[in-house]
């Protein structure tokens, strides 16, 4: 089968298309043949060596496509199934092997690419907004890379909630994107102040909430820019990781901080399954879009990752294979 090797970490380059032989599932797998995969930014991060994995791999964390063969033991799906998952390891390939217990069964309606546009940034947003402290309505919320693939859904959902949303981004481009997908307000935050822009929309209290994936060129400043009481929910650094924080210095306007990783958050079937049903029924519902910016295809894996990691996308990013 086709696939993008990794031999060694570093750049985009490092991404290879290479033959290597079909694998076989074994107890509690299933080998899907995949049809679209997910692009994330952990897959840049386990790239640069950010996140250790054993040399040579098969990146990609998300992907859907068809059951082709299971292994023993397999009762969550059948062969010929048309499935979705995230933490699969290797979907940057025409099969990948993944544990059964976390195939979705993608619904009929809904294409290989929506199938791997939503179980990653889906389920990151999901958690994010039900596992730690419930956003209400009218709380006011801010949300950075708002035009991203974890920021865009986390606009949709928070207006669901009935949030206020202020959203920060870099261009204008991507301001009009997250003002489409419902927030009220948009901090350019590459020449604008996001903390005094915050304070400003708020009478000089802060936000209740902010979401923030970027961290290091953000995450100090949130610490102004919430309100007493109030609380960060810290889930990436696309920016970099963020500056040491002394924990006691949050003890003065009552901080909390939150942060979480998907994989904990996927730890039952139970619970990946209950996470995408939310999912569906927004999408079915309407207030819930996956926006799909780019399609590449398996040998543009590398130029795909270039795009996410020079902020040049909106949405989410995703490779057809087959
Ligand atoms: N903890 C979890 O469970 C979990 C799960 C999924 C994702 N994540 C994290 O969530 C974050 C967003 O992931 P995503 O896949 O949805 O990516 P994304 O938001 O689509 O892309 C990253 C965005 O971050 C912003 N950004 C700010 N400074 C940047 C810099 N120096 N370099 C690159 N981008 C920069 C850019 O938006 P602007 O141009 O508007 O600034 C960029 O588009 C990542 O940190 C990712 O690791 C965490």
């Amino acid at each position: 089968m086709k696939a993008i090797r990794i031999n060694q970490h570093g750049d985009a380059s490092v991404l290879q298309l290479a033959d290597i032989a079909i694998p076989t599932p074994g107890s509690g797998e299933a080998l899907v043949r995949i049809k679209a995969a997910g692009i994330n930014f952990a897959d840049i991060y386990q790239r640069e060596g950010r996140r250790p994995t054993p040399l040579p791999y098969t990146p990609g964390r998300e992907g859907a496509g068809i059951v082709e063969a299971i292994g023993e033991g397999v009762t969550e799906v059948k062969v010929g199934d048309r499935v979705a998952y995230a933490e699969g390891i290797g979907s940057y390939a025409e099969f990948n092997l993944v544990k059964s217990k976390l195939l979705i069964p993608l619904p009929a309606d809904m294409s290989f690419e929506q199938g791997a546009a939503f179980p990653l940034q889906g389920m990151t947003a999901h958690y994010l907004l039900h596992d730690f402290f419930r956003v209400k309505p009218n709380d006011k919320v801010l949300v950075h890379a708002a035009a991203g693939g974890v920021g865009l859904l986390l606009v949709q959902w928070l207006k669901h909630l009935g949030a206020r949303v202020i959203g920060t981004v870099s261009t204008e481009e991507k301001a009009k994107i997250a003002r489409e997908a419902g927030a009220d307000h948009i901090i350019l935050y590459t020449s604008q102040d996001f903390v005094e822009e915050a304070k400003r929309l708020t009478d000089g209290k802060g936000v209740d909430f902010i979401f923030d994936g970027v961290g290091k060129t953000t995450f100090t400043k949130d610490l102004e820019a919430i309100k007493t009481r109030g609380c960060i929910i810290l889930f990436g650094s696309s920016s970099g990781p963020s500056e040491l924080l002394a924990p006691n210095s949050l003890q003065a306007k009552s901080i909390s901080i939150c942060s979480g990783s998907l994989v904990n958050h996927i730890a039952s079937r139970e619970e990946i399954l209950q996470r995408a049903s939310d999912i569906f029924a927004g999408v079915r519902e309407g207030w819930l879009k996956l926006r799909i910016d780019h399609v590449f295809t398996l040998e543009q894996a590398a130029e795909a990752q270039r795009v996410l990691e020079g902020r040049k996308t909106i949405g989410k990013i995703v490779l057809k294979i087959s």
